[in-house]
This record gives structure tokens, C-alpha cells and sequence, in this order.
């Protein structure tokens, strides 16, 4: 079903994709003591000797984040040295993401982080798109986001993704694509794997950090770029009522980019988006490096 990358980076070297391998007994898959990042790349449309990846200096510095968690020292710019080699060592010539992770790689039980051996590995595959550009139907999650008193929610952790997973299962098995999660006090949280936004009269808001999201690099990348566009940004909580008279929903992740959401629930929105459009076409030409304002958001790495 997948194209994964050739070589993996595992046990500190490059290897073979298919001999990156573990053992059952290894501890992080028994108690979610992971953290990961996903970052997407392209061959430069403009020069094929160049891969281009999307903010991987933001990208390094939330996984270095998340690591914290997993009480694991690995600097942002040790995670971009090996990121730009396994690039090179793989040359991707299609869209392609990029898995870095950390977990505990000691074999055997009792859930901690301390006294035990972590890992950072990388594999990577080919990555069209992840949702349909066309919208989405999304379903009301009956899962809550976590909260972050019981849950780091500023990492990108891998036990975190037992919610997701549920909630994603449930809109899928009951005819929708996607799930929202409100979080615990009745507001709009996020997507499975996506953050969300709304616009209303010519505005886009979307819940802040206060509301259990993910700090989203793609939903800052919005932010910035409707700032930039002149649309006026606010980070609020969004009720659920609010959600279903929207004049337009978007979602934003690395691996979804800006996707329309058509209906919720049983409310269908308006098929006239403007401003989701208008963002989604500037993220894209941002990536494909077509920007010069936002030449720092896009790495070279020469192949
Ligand atoms: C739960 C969750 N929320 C939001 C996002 C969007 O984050 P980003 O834009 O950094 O990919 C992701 C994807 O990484 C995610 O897994």
C-alpha cells in the first residue's frame, strides 16, 4: 500500500528499509513512550538537482520538544543534520514524508523513562495527498481530546494517538472521513491529525493553544500567511454551533496541507470556499518554493 523510501536511519546508520526491525518486546510499543514528527518534502519543480523539505528547522525543534518528554536530549540541529542525510541518501524524485521518532528501545516491562534506552530513527515513503483536496465529511468525535494535565499535549506523543486513532475509526466505519474532537470542557479541539479553522464573515478563527490543539506548523504557517494576506486572524474557543453555520471549515496538517470540510455531521456547508482556496493554493506555491517572502520556509538539500 505504501512506497517506503529505500533506507531507513536505524541503530545510528543508514540501513535497508526492510532490515530496520525491532522486537516485539520493545518497550515504547507496549506503552506508547514515542514521540514522532512528519514533515513532507519535494523534488524542487523549478531544479531537479534539489530537494526541497517545508520547515524542517520548526519541524526539528518540536521533536527536539517532544523528546524533553521522553526525557531524551536530542538537540534540534542533530535532528536536522540527519534529517538532510537520509535525504541525500535516499534522493525521493516524488512528494515525499518524512517520519523521524524517538522512543524506548529497551526490551521488557514497567512503564518509565528513566533507566532505560531510547532510539531516534527515520524512515520515510511517498506521499500524495492524504485526504481528498475536494473536502471532507467529518463526524463530532464521541473521544474528547486529552488534556494536558493528564497528557503533555505541547509533544507529539505516540500514546496520544490511541484518541485519534478511536475517533478517526468511528467517523470512517460510520460513513464520515474525518472526526473533530471537542476537548473536555465542550469546545472544538481538533482533527484526528489536523488542526482546524473556521471562517466566518471574512474572518478565520481557530481554538488556541488553550484548547488542547496541537501546536500545528501547518496551522501556524495559515496564521502567518493570512496575516500577510490581510484576513483578520482570531485564536478563541469555537463552540460547536458555531462549527455547523460556518460559511467555510479547513483543516491543516503536514500530511493533509489545507483541506475543505463539506459537511459536519448532518450540516452541509457552502461549496463557496474563497478564503480556504486562497490559502490552500498560497501554501502550495509556498512549498513549491513559487514565494520569494517565504524563501525561509523552504530547505534546500542539494542530491
Ligand atoms: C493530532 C494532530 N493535530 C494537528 C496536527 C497538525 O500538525 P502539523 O501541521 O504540524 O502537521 C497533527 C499532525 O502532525 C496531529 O497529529
Amino acid at each position: 500500500m505504501y512506497n517506503f523510501l529505500p533506507y531507513a536511519y536505524f541503530q545510528n546508520k543508514f540501513v535497508p528499509f526492510a532490515e530496520a526491525t525491532l522486537s516485539i518486546a520493545t518497550h515504547a510499543l507496549h506503552y506508547g513512550t514515542g514521540a514522532f514528527g512528519g514533515l513532507r518534502g519535494i523534488p524542487d519543480p523549478q531544479d531537479s538537482t534539489q530537494i526541497l523539505l517545508f520547515r524542517l528547522d520548526r519541524h526539528c525543534q518540536r521533536l527536539s520538544q517532544s523528546a524533553k518528554f521522553l526525557h531524551y536530549n536530542l538537540p534540534p540541529e542533530k535532528i536536522q543534520e540527519i534529517i538532510v542525510d537520509f535525504v541525500k541518501k535516499n534522493q525521493p524524485n516524488t512528494s515525499f514524508y518524512i517520519r523521524p521518532f524517538i522512543f524506548t528501545s529497551d526490551l521488557g516491562i514497567a512503564p518509565r523513562l528513566h533507566n532505560i534506552e531510547k532510539s531516534f530513527a527515520i524512515y520515510g515513503l511517498e506521499l500524495g495527498d492524504y485526504l481528498s483536496p475536494e473536502g471532507v465529511s467529518c463526524r463530532i468525535s464521541s473521544w474528547c481530546r486529552q488534556e494536558d494535565v493528564s497528557f503533555p499535549l505541547r509533544g507529539k506523543i505516540s500514546g496520544a494517538y490511541i484518541t485519534s486513532s478511536l475517533a478517526k475509526t468511528e467517523a470512517v466505519e460510520s460513513g464520515f472521513d474525518e472526526a473533530i474532537l471537542m476537548n473536555s470542557q465542550g469546545k472544538v479541539s481538533e482533527a484526528s491529525g489536523m488542526n482546524i479553522f473556521i471562517v466566518r464573515n471574512g474572518k478565520i478563527i481557530t481554538p488556541g493553544f488553550e484548547h488542547d490543539i496541537l501546536e500545528g506548523i501547518t496551522r501556524d504557517s495559515v496564521l502567518t500567511i493570512a496575516q500577510d494576506l490581510g484576513i483578520p486572524i482570531q485564536e478563541r474557543a469555537v463552540d460547536k454551533s458555531e462549527l455547523l453555520i460556518a460559511d467555510e471549515v479547513f483543516l491543516s496538517g503536514t500530511a493533509a496541507k489545507v483541506v475543505p470540510v463539506k459537511r459536519i455531521e448532518n450540516y452541509y456547508l457552502p461549496e463557496h470556499r474563497p478564503i480556504t482556496e486562497k490559502l490552500r493554493e498560497k501554501l502550495i506555491a509556498i512549498t513549491e518554493n513559487r514565494e520569494p517572502n517565504y524563501r525561509d520556509w523552504v530547505f534546500p538539500i542539494s542530491i
